[in-house]
C-alpha cells in the first residue's frame, strides 16, 4: 500500500516520539520535496500575531515574517474574516473569464495609494517575480524598446526573466541560458565603499559601453535593497535615475516586492525618497497570506499592451482579492505609519545600542522600521551561527546580502513592545553565542 507524507508525519505517536515530531516531518520533506526549495529547521504547527509554534509545542517569536509578508502579523483578525465571507461566495472565476468586483477594488485602492499624482490602472498577478515579468511586458510594450536595466545585489525573482535580473549566481547557476538585453550598473553601497556618484557613473559607463539609453525600456530598482542587504537607497540616487529616465523616455519600476506595504514606515519606501515611479511593484504583504502581487502604474503605460496580451489563469484570484482589501484597510486605518515610525526609531536605537557592544557589528541600517545588522566580515558563518543561536532561543531570524553577512529584521508592525524587546534581547543574546561579540 502506498504511505502518504500524511501518514509519517500523522500516525499516533508516543510520548517519546513526540519530541520528535519536526524530525518526522522533515524526514518526510527529504523524501517528497525536491532538495532545491532550501529547508529550514522550523516545522510550523500554527501561528499567531508575531509568535509561531512548532509541532513539538515549541513557541517562537517570528521576525522573519515570512520574508516581508507578515507586516500585519499572522492572521490579522480582518483578513481572516475577510477571506472566509469570500470562501463562501466563490473560489475562483478566472478574471478572464467572469468579471469579479474584489479584483476591480484591489485596482481601484492601489489607485487610491498611488505614491503621486498620476491616474493608475493595476493588473493583479500570483507573485513577485510575475509581477516584475508583466512590469517588464509593459515596459516594452509602451516604449517599443527591449533593454531593462537593473542594479548590483538586485532581487526581482527566480523566473527566467527575473534570475537574470536578479544579481546572486545561487539564483541562477546552472539554469540555462539567462534572458538577453539586461544590463546592471552600480548601485550606491556606502558601507562597502560605492558611493552615490560611484553609481551614477556606472550607469554613465553602462550607457556608453554597452547599451544605447534610447534602447531602454525600463529600470528596475528596489528603494530599499532587500535580499542584497537591507540597503537604503539614498533619495539623491533615485531622483537621478528619475531624471535619467526622463532625459532618455525610460520607464522607471518601482519594485516594492519587500520595502512595500508598510515596511519602511509610510505605505512605500518610494514616498520617503521624493520620486514618483511611472510602474510600481507590489506583493508579499498585499495578500495577507495569500498569494497576490500586482503592478500599478500611469494609466497610458498599463494600457500599452494589447488585449490579451496580459494576464494569467489564477492572477487576482478573489479570495486572496478579499483578502488584501483588509490588509489595505489595515494599512491605511488611522495611527498605522504613525505606530510603523515609532517602532522604526525604537528598533534603531536598540540596534544601535547593540552594535555598540557587539565589534563585529559594522552597520545598522535601513528605513523605518526595514531594518539590518551588517556583519564586518564579508563571509556568511557569524551571520549563519547568529541566527541559528536565535533559533535555538526562540527567535525565527533570516540573514541576507550578498556575503549572507547582513541579519535583518521583519517583526510584524503589529508586535508589541514586549515582543519586540524580547526578540531584541533575544537576537542580542544569539550574537554573543555565535561569537559575534567581538569579546
Ligand atoms: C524586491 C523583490 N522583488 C521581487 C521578489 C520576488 O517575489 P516572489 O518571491 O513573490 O516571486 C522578491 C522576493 O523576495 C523581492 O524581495
Amino acid at each position: 500500500m502506498r504511505r502518504f507524507a500524511q501518514d509519517i508525519i500523522r500516525t499516533p505517536m508516543s510520548v517519546e516520539e513526540r519530541a520528535s515530531a519536526a524530525e518526522r516531518v522533515l524526514s518526510a520533506r527529504e523524501r517528497y520535496v525536491a532538495r532545491g526549495v532550501a529547508t529550514p529547521a522550523l516545522v510550523v504547527e500554527r501561528a499567531e500575531g508575531a509568535r509561531v509554534w512548532d509541532v513539538d509545542g515549541r513557541e517562537f517569536l517570528d521576525f522573519a515574517g515570512g520574508i516581508a509578508c507578515q507586516n500585519l502579523g499572522h492572521g490579522p483578525s480582518a483578513v481572516v474574516a475577510a477571506i472566509h465571507a469570500q470562501v463562501d461566495r466563490y473560489l475562483h472565476q478566472c478574471f478572464m473569464v467572469g468579471t469579479y468586483e474584489p479584483y476591480i477594488e484591489v485596482c481601484r485602492r492601489l489607485d487610491d495609494v498611488w505614491p503621486g499624482e498620476a491616474e493608475t490602472k493595476s493588473i493583479l498577478v500570483n507573485s513577485g517575480a510575475e509581477a516584475i515579468e508583466n512590469a517588464v511586458k509593459i515596459a516594452r510594450a509602451a516604449t517599443g524598446r527591449d533593454a531593462v536595466v537593473v542594479f548590483d545585489r538586485a532581487f526581482h525573482g527566480r523566473t527566467s526573466l527575473t534570475m537574470a535580473m536578479t544579481a546572486k549566481l545561487v539564483y541562477k547557476q546552472g539554469f540555462g541560458p539567462l534572458a538577453t538585453d539586461v544590463h546592471r550598473a552600480a548601485a550606491p553601497y556606502p558601507y562597502r565603499g560605492v558611493s552615490t556618484e560611484d553609481a551614477l557613473e556606472s550607469l554613465e559607463l553602462l550607457f556608453k559601453q554597452d547599451v544605447d539609453p534610447r534602447s531602454v525600456a525600463c529600470i528596475v530598482l528596489e528603494p530599499v535593497q532587500g535580499e542584497g542587504g537591507f540597503i537604503p537607497m539614498p533619495p539623491e540616487f533615485v531622483q537621478a535615475l528619475r531624471r535619467i529616465c526622463d532625459e532618455h523616455g525610460i520607464v522607471y519600476v518601482d519594485d516594492e516586492v519587500q520595502s512595500g506595504c508598510g515596511r519602511t514606515g509610510t505605505m512605500w519606501a518610494i514616498e520617503q525618497l521624493g520620486v514618483e515611479p511611472d510602474l510600481l511593484v507590489s506583493g508579499k504583504t498585499i495578500g495577507g497570506g495569500l498569494p497576490l502581487a500586482a503592478v500599478t502604474g500611469r494609466a497610458e503605460l498599463m494600457d500599452a499592451p494589447h488585449v490579451g496580451g496580459l494576464g494569467g489563469t489564477f492572477g487576482g484570484n478573489p479570495v486572496a482579492c478579499a483578502a488584501a482589501l483588509a490588509v489595505l484597510d489595515e494599512l491605511t486605518a488611522p495611527g498605522f505609519a504613525g505606530r510603523a515610525e515609532r517602532l522604526g526609531s525604537f528598533l534603531r536605537t536598540r540596534l544601535e545600542e547593540i552594535a555598540a557592544r557587539h565589534t563585529l557589528v559594522g552597520e545598522v541600517r535601513g528605513l523605518g522600521p526595514m531594518l539590518a545588522l551588517e556583519l564586518r566580515e564579508p563571509t556568511p558563518d557569524a551571520a549563519k551561527a547568529t541566527t541559528a543561536a536565535a533559533f535555538e532561543k526562540g527567535l525565527l531570524l533570516l540573514a541576507c546580502g550578498l556575503y549572507g553577512n547582513v541579519i535583518r529584521l521583519l517583526p510584524p508592525l503589529t508586535a508589541s513592545d514586549e515582543e519586540l524587546e524580547r526578540g531584541l534581547s533575544l537576537l542580542e543574546e544569539a550574537l554573543g553565542d555565535a561569537g559575534a561579540d567581538g569579546g
